[in-house]
């Protein structure tokens, strides 16, 4: 298994590996919504259920060696005990050949040794919440061929945190037993002072055939002085048909299999589980009994399958994009949207770094459902009435929410968690064109839950969050920081809570256009006024304050010193203001320019942009360092991933289409890991990290916390509604692309309001940006003051239609957003 490591298949939306030993796991997330496991390209990985701190299913040891362990292990052995497994891990025998990928929800593994293949496929079955071992096992040799295959997972205490510090006792409050009449294993953990427990589950392990022993005694499997490189059960070529009542839990069954010359055969095992275990364990038995039968039915898993990925189809159809630059491409129409439901589905929380302890992170999930919004509002909308309801009466909101966990939300008040409300609330509603949803009721949060509920409109929350800012001005004008703006770090500035921040005063900026524009629809036209006088009060406290000279100040400290200043000694020049000048449309266009210009030449570093420069000083040198970060490291002056898009949607708005372009294109995570070589970049080349270590550091060009970041709903954002220019607002669709001015033009399939769109770009003019005649099936769109609109009265009642839209040079400035 030497050479190259990967490729991609556009196709079929897939990622290929031609090795095991990746510098890290590459991971694929397979989910039903509720049923959540992740997938390495090495069969490593985990399921939990709903919620990765106290539903834990199966374990995975994060930082642990050998890496990537456990996982959805099958172990194929042969009449001679040779064992295998078309994971390749965890047995390492050499294979003749071997291939995993990655593709939406479904990851598989094809390993041939002699003349046997074996095709392992891992997939959530949408109607049941169970991980799916599917498996075919096909005999390329003349011979039939008699194989006992198992399939294994070790089993978790369900509750992360209390199995890491008090496993000795917890473990005698679960058990694991073969139930014959349903020919399969239950594991209960019913620990004293479940959470839950109201919904607590059994988890159930079944074969889609006869089983021929099972072990659920993880040490009973493995031997003394094992692992499960070779569990001596396996060896033996039968499991020891061990019960546990108190000790480490595993789940094994063993299926014998006879598999005749030029024959497949389908076995597929099932690690699933069933609800309400603890309040009412006969019907969650029963009902696993159930789902096993149904999931034994010939043709379900199949259909499973199907179902699975026509989910997958239909929301990544929403958008298909034909550009000239096919590694842009591949991420826009395949891997950002996956990364953006991942994000959707698990803020910050879980990967193979992250240890699924955080919760949902309040300005994270608001951010990310911007992606969601424009394909599934839906979902969206379902998201943002949550977050509403996190909302205290006065305007701020909560910090962090363990949404099923049942513990309380943190509260620590930032100056920005309650103005990304806007963002979403107009993804959703200039998507839908549905204004009633800003009439909705939903009640705000009470830390008191007998105080009597408070209700108010989607759009009165809005308004309330401004309320929450205004009462919230430090001496500038500008929001007072408090615990930290969408940078936690900056709090670092204010420990006695007068800091200011210019990033969050140009968040607010555009917080404000939305809500203006939302409420101006509505018919508000008050409110919309309201919005309108603050933001022109916004712009001016931070015109009057915030240009250094060359680029915006970042914030103010408690002293009022602006932070991000040439007369800095550290961090003199920072991205997020530079970016959000832009986007918030405050301040001269020769200084937005200026600002976004310094940006470039200061911080970009060819595989992104640094969140700041230079970094600063760190211990030992200095005793006051910032938090503790090295050099370049994290929040300081790495490439953070997330202000990139920012800056790329900044880039776009000011009609910069090269530098637009380049800094997408040099993070797509294919590029940027050629760019820096596997070993230094080590992550995933289909999934944005959180941040890639900086310049000032040797370890420059290591990506790390994979898959859960901000970037991947922003570079989703970015790259369709300001690259691409699809961009849907409450006037209607939006068609004002801005590209590299050599591409000659290039396609989109776009849903809009239930109209399948296609879009055509002609750049004959060879133009970055401007559109100079838009029609929809031959008709021509009249713009409004010179702005390329397409209103919804132009899609009305179509199934489908045709949208041709020429660029060109044009004087109208279409700089806000
Ligand atoms: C992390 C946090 C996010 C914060 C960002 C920048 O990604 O999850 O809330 O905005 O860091 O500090």
């Amino acid at each position: 298994m030497k050479g190259k490591y990967y490729a991609f298949n556009d196709k079929d939306r897939a990622i290929t590996f031609y090795r095991h030993d990746m510098p890290c796991a590459w991971i694929n997330y397979i989910s039903n919504g509720t049923m959540h496991a992740f997938v390495s390209q090495a069969g490593g990985g985990f399921a939990w259920w709903q919620s990765p701190t106290i539903f834990r299913l199966s374990r995975y040891r994060v930082n642990n060696l050998p890496l990537d362990t456990p996982g959805f292990y099958i172990y194929i052995r042969e009449k001679d005990g040779t064992v295998w497994s078309p994971t390749f891990r965890p047995c390492e025998t050499p294979l003749d050949a071997w291939t995993s990928r990655h593709q939406p929800g479904v990851t598989s593994f094809v390993a041939t040794k002699g003349p046997i293949t074996a095709t392992l496929r891992l997939f959530v079955a949408p109607d049941y919440d169970a991980v799916v071992y599917d498996l075919s096992l096909s005999n390329g040799g003349k011979k039939k061929i008699d194989l006992d295959v198992f399939a294994y997972a070790e089993l978790q205490m369900h509750e992360m945190v209390r199995e890491v510090c008090y496993s000795y006792y917890n473990r005698h409050q679960l058990k694991v037993w073969y139930e014959k009449e349903m020919d399969g294993l239950i594991y209960l953990y019913h620990a004293d002072g479940l959470p839950r427990r109201d919904i607590a589950p059994l988890v159930y392990f079944g074969a889609s055939h006869k089983s021929s022993s099972y072990c659920g005694n993880r040490d009973a499997f493995v031997g003394n002085y094992r692992d499960e490189r070779n569990p001596v059960q396996v060896q033996k070529g039968r499991l020891g048909n061990n019960d546990l009542f108190g000790g480490e839990p595993c789940a094994a069954l063993h299926c014998k299999v006879s598999l005749p010359a030029s024959a497949t055969v389908e076995r597929s095992f099932f690690l699933g589980v069933s609800q309400g275990a603890i309040v009412d364990f006969a019907t969650a038995r029963n009902n696993a009994g159930l789902a096993l039968a149904a999931l034994r039915t010939p043709g379900a898993v199949a259909q499973q399958r199907k179902k699975n990925s026509d989910w997958w189809e239909n929301h990544l159809g929403k958008f298909d994009c034909r550009l000239p630059d096919v590694n842009a491409q591949r991420q826009i129409n395949t891997w950002s949207p996956v990364q953006s439901v991942q994000t959707g589905r698990y803020s910050r929380s879980i990967s193979s770094q992250a240890t699924g302890r955080r919760g949902l992170g309040y300005r994270d999930t608001a951010t990310d459902m911007i992606a969601i919004a424009y394909r599934d509002p839906v979902w969206a909308a379902n998201v943002l009435r949550y977050l509403l309801s996190l909302q205290f009466d006065d305007g701020k909101a909560i910090h962090q929410a363990w949404p099923v966990d049942n513990e309380p939300p943190e509260v620590s008040i930032r100056c920005d968690d309650h103005l990304w409300l806007p963002f979403v609330a107009y993804a959703i509603v200039s998507e839908t064109g549905d204004l009633s949803f800003l009439e909705e009721q939903v009640a705000y949060y009470r830390e008191d839950p007998k105080k009597e509920p408070v209700k108010a409109s989607v759009l009165d929350h809005l308004l309330q969050g401004f309320r929450f800012t205004e009462a919230n001005l430090g001496a500038h004008g500008l929001p007072l920081t408090l615990r930290g703006d969408w940078n936690d770090i900056i709090a670092r500035f204010t420990y006695v809570k007068k800091g200011e921040s210019v990033f969050c005063g140009q968040q607010y900026c555009v917080a404000l256009r939305y809500t203006e524009d939302m409420a101006q629809a509505a018919g508000k036209p008050q409110a919309a006024a309201w919005c309108r006088e603050l933001l022109n009060k916004q712009i001016a406290a931070i015109e009057a304050c915030a240009w250094d000279g060359e680029w915006w100040h970042r914030a103010y400290d408690d002293d009022g010193k602006p932070v991000g200043s040439k007369s800095s000694q550290w961090g003199k020049i920072w991205l997020n203001p530079q970016s959000w000048a832009v986007f918030g449309g405050a301040g001269p266009i020769e200084r937005l320019r200026e600002g976004m210009a310094n940006a470039g030449k200061y911080l970009d570093t060819e595989v992104g942009l640094k969140k700041l420069h230079p970094s600063f000083a760190t211990y030992p040198e200095v005793s006051d360092p910032f938090s503790g970060y090295n050099l370049g490291a994290g929040e300081n002056g790495a490439i953070f991933c997330q202000a990139n898009p920012w800056a790329i949607i900044a880039e776009a708005l000011l009609g910069n289409g090269k530098r637009a372009w380049k800094y997408y294109t040099q993070m797509i995570p294919h590029v940027a890991l050629q760019h820096m070589g596997i070993d230094r970049y080590r992550a995933e080349p289909y999934a944005y990290t959180s941040n890639i270590i900086g310049p000032e550091n040797p370890q420059f060009g290591w990506a790390n916390v994979n898959q859960v970041t901000g970037t991947a709903a922003w570079m989703d954002l970015a790259s369709t509604q300001f690259l691409l220019g699809i961009r849907p607002q409450i006037a209607g669709l939006r068609v004002d692309p801005c590209i590299p001015a050599d591409w000659k033009g290039f396609s989109i399939n776009r849903v809009y309001r239930g109209t399948r769109v296609e879009i055509s770009v002609d750049n004959k003019a060879r133009v970055e940006k401007g559109v100079t005649a838009i029609t929809v099936d031959g008709a021509p769109v009249p713009f409004e003051k010179g702005v390329p609109i397409i209103p919804p009265s132009f899609f009305a009642g179509k199934g489908a239609c045709t949208v041709k839209v020429t660029m060109g040079k044009t004087d109208i400035s279409t700089l806000i957003v």
